[in-house]
């Protein structure tokens, strides 16, 4: 199992859902540590409830900055405190894009409407203006287009009759409370479960041409070609031979590249026991932020140096379209 995750929290006001996430961080069993609550606004009531209980806080006013600057900044203060996960709890900002690149996958954020519906602001206006049965709260994945990265989990609000937008927001805020803790537990929980991350190399996998899922040694594999006479182009690997990785066996183009590799990149790359004799590369993923387009990247890789001429080709040409 591994350690706890590490997340910052960025507030703009009064930072309720900040507490929930800080007190569930708290309790014995959480799999995360709150090591951070940073704000733009210097009297954000939250950071009040940060410092009462010891967490380190971080101020600075967007106020003069460019976003640019402003950015930097919150972004130093994350970099100091190690964070490998970012919470966004009712930050009033809009991050740079290449902040959000360079931190992609591992930033989540609470959105007070069911998305895809109602995306910006007045959603709860919105919600009862549409007649809706149900309000709510969304925890999802922040990507450079506004509320519209992966949605985790949801909670849902009825809305009565009588509802006003503020009945409502109080409303959604005791849901949210439940929600927030539990959706971070299981997004920074994900890169540990093992079937998990199994099934996800298992989709990219068998999205290549002529795929598909074989056993060897008692780990799944995956190879590529007929049935009968298919090649291993991937294999998975779960604590295999003591390694206390989950990772995804893939081939290199020898000893040099692989040693490189490891050397260069120990928290990516290890060498297999016995397949790495043979150029076999292990990439860990049970790690917080596995870069998925560079896994993908590595098994098509791999694919193409098992896959016949004819298979290859196909898809060079299928991918210039
Ligand atoms: C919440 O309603 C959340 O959905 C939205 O901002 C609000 C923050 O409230 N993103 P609080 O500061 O956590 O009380």
């Amino acid at each position: 199992m591994a350690e706890k995750a590490r997340i910052a929290i960025f507030i703009s006001g009064t930072g309720t859902n900040m507490a929930a996430l800080l007190y569930a961080g708290l309790l014995e069993t959480s799999r995360y540590d709150v090591v951070l609550v940073a704000s733009n606004v210097p009297d954000a009531q939250g950071l009040e409830i940060a410092r009462a209980e010891g967490i380190e806080t971080f101020v600075h006013s967007h106020k003069g900055h460019s976003r640019e600057e402003h950015d930097a900044a919150m972004e130093a203060a994350l970099i100091a405190s190690e964070t490998e996960y970012l919470v966004l709890a009712g930050y009033m900002r809009i991050l740079s894009d290449d902040f959000v690149r360079r931190w992609e996958g591992r930033i989540l954020n609470i959105h007070p409407s069911l998305l895809p519906k109602y995306k910006g602001l007045d959603t709860f206006a919105r919600a009862i203006a549409a007649g809706d049965s149900h309000a709510g709260a969304s925890v999802h994945i922040v990507t450079p287009e506004l509320d519209a990265g992966e949605v985790l989990a949801q909670a849902k609000v009825a809305i009565r009759e009588c509802e006003t937008p503020q009945t409502l927001a109080e409303r959604v805020k005791y849901a949210e409370h439940q929600l927030f803790p539990r959706a971070v537990t299981d997004y920074v929980s994900r890169p540990y479960d093992a079937r998990y991350v199994y099934e996800r190399v298992r989709d990219i996998a068998l999205a290549l041409p002529e795929t598909h899922a074989r056993d060897s040694h008692g780990s799944p594999g995956f190879r590529v070609g007929a049935e009968k006479s298919g090649k291993f182009f991937a294999h998975f690997s779960e604590n295999h031979h003591g390694s206390e990785h989950i990772a995804v066996l893939v081939k290199t183009s020898g000893m040099d590249e692989l040693l490189d590799l490891v050397e260069a990149q120990p928290d990516t790359y290890f060498k297999p026991a016995y397949y790495g004799a043979s150029g076999w590369i292990g990439l860990i993923l049970n790690r917080p932020g596995t870069d998925w387009v560079h896994v993908a990247e590595w098994l098509e890789r791999s694919w193409r140096s098992a896959a016949p001429a004819r298979l290859t080709k196909l898809h060079d040409a299928a991918g210039m379209f």
